[in-house]
Order: C-alpha cells, then sequence, then structure tokens
C-alpha cells in the first residue's frame, strides 16, 4: 500500500505512525479539525523527507461534513488504498457517567460519526474490490468497567461495527483491521496517572504499521499481552467483575 488517508492525524499515535510511513516514502492525506495543528504535523513530515502530504480540515464528529470529507479525497486523493481512523476524545469519565450531554457527544465521537465515515469509505473500497480499513478502538470496548464505561461503550459498538464490516467486505477483499491498544502515553490520558502500565505512542505506531502491512492481522492488541490480559479479563464472571472497582 502506498496511499493512505488518515482521519484523525494531529493524535499522538497518528503522527508517530505518519512518521514511521514517511520513512518508507508513503504518500499522505491527514484530516484533522485544527488546521494549525494539521500544518504544523505536516511541516514535520515534509522536514523528515515526505513524498506527498495533503491536508484537511474538518470536524469528524460533524456528520453534516463527511462528504465534504468524501469529495476532497476523491478529488486530490482518488487512488488511496488504506484508511486509518485515529481521532477519539476521552472526557472526564466520572463526569461523563452523570451527563446525558457528555455521554452523547463521547459517542458521537467515538462511534456514531465513526461508524458514519467508515460506510462512506467501505463503499468505495467495495466497488474496487481492495484495499484497508484500520480504525483504532481501545481495550476498553472489550468489557464494561465502572470507571470508563461511556467511553467504552463507544469503542466496543465500534468493534462491533468493525467486525461486521469485516465480514461484509470479506467478499470484496477488501481488509478491515481492529486496533486496540491498552494505556498509551498521549495527550488524551495526559490527565491521568501514567503508571508504567501505559505504552510508548511510537512502540504501539510500530506495532500498528507492522499490522498494517500483515494481509492477515485483522485484530491487532498493542502492546501485544493486553490480548491475554483481555482474554483473561473476558472470563471473570459478572458477579465478581461487578464488585471490582476498576
Ligand atoms: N491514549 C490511550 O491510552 C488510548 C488507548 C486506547 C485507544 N486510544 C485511541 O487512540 C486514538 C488516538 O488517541 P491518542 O491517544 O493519540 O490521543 P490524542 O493525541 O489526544 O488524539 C486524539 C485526536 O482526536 C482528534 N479529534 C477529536 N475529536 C475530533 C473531531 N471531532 N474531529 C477531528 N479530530 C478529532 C484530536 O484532535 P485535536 O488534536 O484537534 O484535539 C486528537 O488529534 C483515539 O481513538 C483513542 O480513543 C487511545
Amino acid at each position: 500500500m502506498d496511499k493512505f488517508v488518515i482521519l484523525g492525524a494531529t493524535s499522538e499515535i497518528a503522527q508517530q505512525v505518519q512518521r514511521i510511513l514517511t520513512s518508507k516514502g508513503k504518500r499522505l492525506l491527514l484530516v484533522g479539525r485544527s488546521a494549525e495543528k494539521l500544518e504544523i504535523v505536516a511541516a514535520d513530515l515534509r522536514v523528515r523527507g515526505a513524498t506527498e502530504v495533503i491536508t484537511f480540515k474538518a470536524d469528524l464528529a460533524d456528520v453534516s461534513q463527511h462528504s465534504q470529507v468524501m469529495g476532497f479525497v476523491l478529488q486530490r486523493f482518488p487512488d488511496f488504498e488504506c484508511v486509518l481512523l485515529a481521532y477519539g476524545t476521552m472526557q472526564d469519565q466520572e463526569e461523563c457517567r452523570h451527563s446525558v450531554e457528555m455521554s452523547l457527544q463521547e459517542w458521537q465521537s467515538n462511534f456514531v460519526s465513526a461508524a458514519g465515515l467508515l460506510t462512506l469509505f467501505a463503499d468505495i473500497l467495495e466497488t474496487r474490490r481492495c484495499g484497508c480499513i484500520a480504525a483504532i478502538t481501545s481495550v476498553a470496548g472489550d468489557r464494561g468497567r465502572s470507571s470508563n464505561y461511556v467511553y467504552g461503550a463507544a469503542k466496543g459498538a465500534l468493534s462491533l461495527f468493525l467486525q461486521g464490516l469485516r465480514g461484509r467486505l470479506h467478499e470484496s477483499s477488501v481488509r478491515v483491521l481492529t486496533i486496540k491498544p491498552g494505556p498509551v502515553r498521549t495527550p488524551m490520558t495526559a490527565g491521568l496517572r501514567q503508571d508504567r502500565v501505559f505504552a510508548d505512542p511510537v512502540s504501539v505506531a510500530r506495532d500498528i504499521c507492522r499490522a498494517l502491512e500483515n494481509d492477515s492481522k485483522e485484530i491487532l492488541y498493542t502492546p501485544w499481552y493486553w490480548r491475554y490480559v483481555m482474554a483473561v479479563v473476558k472470563l471473570i464472571p459478572e458477579v465478581v467483575f461487578k464488585r471490582l472497582s476498576i
């Protein structure tokens, strides 16, 4: 794959992925909600020798802007081969538990808009019968925890959506890659106590790029041990799990 569309290109994890892709000579279309941040990210990639970097500003949580995003992609980057969805939000989860408005915002940015956008990309790639759709969800979507189930519900829904999409696109040879990081040291988690369990975004990005290159990879846990941690977590009986304050 040579041409990548990155949705949420100013994310720390996405920026690290973009640096690796740039070092491999890949071409990038970066989409983000801040024109200023996008220009800083694009300039950094150009200094690193990027072959091609195009930017487009859009508030991706706003579904009414999606047709403009697709219009730009089809006009300026029509032969893209891969789309990586990286944007997301994690507001104060304690506050979200008591606020319908904040919860709706979390679901809009982490699931509703993401599923909407990927539906548009899926239709294009399905017609072409090739390409890859990759999206960053989270281990938080594997099991509802009392401390972050508002965010987790959106990520869980996104993982389920991707699973179904994979089944739909299998016949068309379009790959769907679900990316499930554990906690990572990025601006999103800056307000949390970032202990040793938090991974380095550079190593997470390396895992993501390896998975993008591996045609048979469908679900990536990163770092790798989260696959086993979550397998155990999912086995804990509900009667016990509900008593754990995690
Ligand atoms: N960090 C973790 O522990 C962790 C763990 C599992 C999964 N993830 C997921 O990994 C992805 C990347 O997050 P990150 O850790 O790299 O955090 P981050 O640096 O805070 O990135 C989040 C990005 O989402 C962008 N964004 C939010 N709402 C948007 C909107 N409406 N339109 C366009 N862009 C929007 C933000 O844009 P601005 O730069 O303009 O604010 C920011 O660039 C997210 O989907 C996150 O849920 C993170």
